[in-house]
């Protein structure tokens, strides 16, 4: 057991051995060991006990020294000893309030000292100040005095006062104040005591492997000074990447790494964009105000006559994509209403349109809005992660691959697939992950139906996806509530692990 000892425990055993069955307080081991740093023996002794070798007892000592209103009581009396003073002196049909403030005393000290003297037996009968046993109250003060003075300048161990006048002191402002202080001895236990002190000798221990100390030889037979991995230490503070902002660099990665590059878009887009090119019918729902931020500054977004022509072609009829289209009229106005995007898919539709004859692999990290009411799991400004294959032969096992391979990079293995519906996509599929024995729907995904695809000048088919990027954060962070992403509580910010 000696081996793993450190030189500073053993200089401190060696020390102990010298007087085995003694019990030592801090001055004898620094004066025995020859150190003058108390904290060395604080250490050796923690590290000697969890062996065995060494028992610590810690006693607490309290000391009692006046604190300012008491150095004045011991100087002038205490308030009620001071008070007690005129009353005992004064005639009998001058112990009032009246006269006692004639005799100097302010209003401050007049109420609360005769507070404290009915405490211990006067009484006021009107007016008049009364006591029955002068000889119980005298002899109370006394007391209280008594302690004082003994106290006097010094500081005196409470075991040495009353604790009764302890507590009654205590709980008057500024008489006395308490000191603790933990006192520690160290002793050696049958099995430390039967060490042998010659196996105790100092031995030469590197704590630091460096570049010099491996090119030489002297590593050779060494000793190395073990190190405990699992000490507790401070979280290390300092600058860090929010962790929403360290996420996003994490996913960038990932479709950078599979092959994608990364395109952007505006927050304000026209409802044609983000909607009409989707084929979302003009009377959908999700388009009415409750959901969408419409602008009213700009309140029109113009988007070009072309695409206005088709798609108001697609929707009333199909035009040539094989469809029968929405039916009634398209609304041209209404497409060009300006607005805040409600997907991010509005970005990976005008990439087609901005290169239709390119294949192309494209992703995007963006911040969506959509009129929610703010609870546990949704805000009004979120972000979503959206991409596309756009290239001839692009189909749904395609789609699917990609996004398992995301997630499991993302070190989600246990990925699947259910069928869904969205206007734009055919098939359509929602994506799940498996988290802690849960199926948790991350997105929406499909194949662009033509009636999207062809106004945007493409016959080729477009894997497209949009995944919430929050949902992934609450997993990875270990969040229960949305709200925890984007509060600005540094001290919560620094303890979440590091992306
Ligand atoms: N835009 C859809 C959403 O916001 C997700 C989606 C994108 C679905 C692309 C299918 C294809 O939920």
């Amino acid at each position: 057991m000696t081996v793993d000892l450190s030189n500073n425990d053993r200089a401190m055993l060696r020390a102990m051995l010298t007087d085995p069955s003694r019990e030592w307080a801090i001055k004898e081991l620094l004066e025995s060991t020859g150190w003058n740093d108390q904290v060395h023996v604080a250490g050796s002794g923690q590290s000697l006990s969890e062996l065995g070798l060494v028992t610590v007892s810690e006693t607490q000592i309290r000391t009692i020294s006046l604190d300012s209103e008491g150095k004045k009581a011991l100087e002038h009396g205490l308030l009620e000893e001071r008070i007690w003073k005129w009353y005992i002196g004064s005639d009998e049909d001058k112990r009032n309030m009246e006269d006692l403030f004639q005799a100097g005393f302010q209003r401050n000290e007049a109420g609360p000292g005769i507070g404290l003297l009915k405490s211990i037996g006067m009484t006021l009968e009107s007016g008049n100040l009364v006591v029955d046993d002068e000889g119980a109250i005298a002899s109370i003060i006394s007391e209280r005095q008594d302690f004082i003075s003994k106290i006097s300048n010094r500081g005196v161990e409470d075991s040495e006062l009353s604790a009764q006048l302890i507590r009654h002191f205590s709980s008057r402002k500024g008489l006395i104040s308490v000191d603790v202080q933990v006192s520690r001895t160290w002793s050696l236990t049958e099995e430390g005591a039967l060490v042998d002190s010659e196996l105790l000798s100092h031995v030469e221990m590197i704590g630091e492997v460096t570049t010099e100390l491996l090119q030489g030889d002297s590593w050779r037979g060494a000793k190395f000074k073990p190190f405990d991995v699992n000490a507790p230490t401070v979280t290390p503070t300092g600058g860090r990447p929010h962790p929403m902002q360290a996420l996003i660099e994490r996913i960038r990665k990932v479709f950078l790494e599979m092959g994608f590059s990364e395109i952007e878009g505006n927050f304000v887009q026209s409802a044609g964009w983000n909607m009409d090119a989707l084929y979302i019918p003009q009377s959908h729902p999700a388009r009415t105000m409750q959901d969408t931020f419409y602008l009213s500054s700009p309140e029109k977004v113009e988007v070009r006559e072309e695409y206005l022509d088709l798609w108001s072609k697609v929707h009333e009829h199909g035009h040539d994509t094989g469809s029968r289209g929405w039916g009634g009229r398209f609304d041209r106005e209404e497409a060009q209403k300006g607005l805040l995007r409600t997907h991010t898919t509005v970005n990976t539709v005008r990439h087609i349109a901005e290169n239709p004859g390119e294949p192309s692999r494209v992703f995007g990290i963006g911040r969506v809005f959509r009129q929610e009411t703010i609870d546990r799991t949704h805000l009004p400004e979120f972000h979503q992660i959206e991409g596309i294959i756009h290239e001839e032969n692009a189909n749904l096992p395609m789609l699917i691959t990609t996004l398992k391979t995301f997630y499991s990079k993302m070190g989600y293995g246990d990925v699947r697939v259910r069928p869904a519906y969205f206007p734009y996509t055919e098939p359509s599929v929602e994506v799940d992950i498996l988290w802690r024995g849960e199926w948790l729907e991350l997105g929406g995904a499909g194949i662009f139906r033509p009636e999207v695809t062809e106004p945007l000048g493409t016959e080729w088919p477009v894997c497209a996806w949009g995944m919430g990027l929050e949902r992934l954060a609450m997993l990875i962070l270990e969040l229960d509530d949305i709200r925890q992403l984007y509060q600005p509580d540094l001290e919560k910010l620094g303890q979440m692990p590091i992306l």
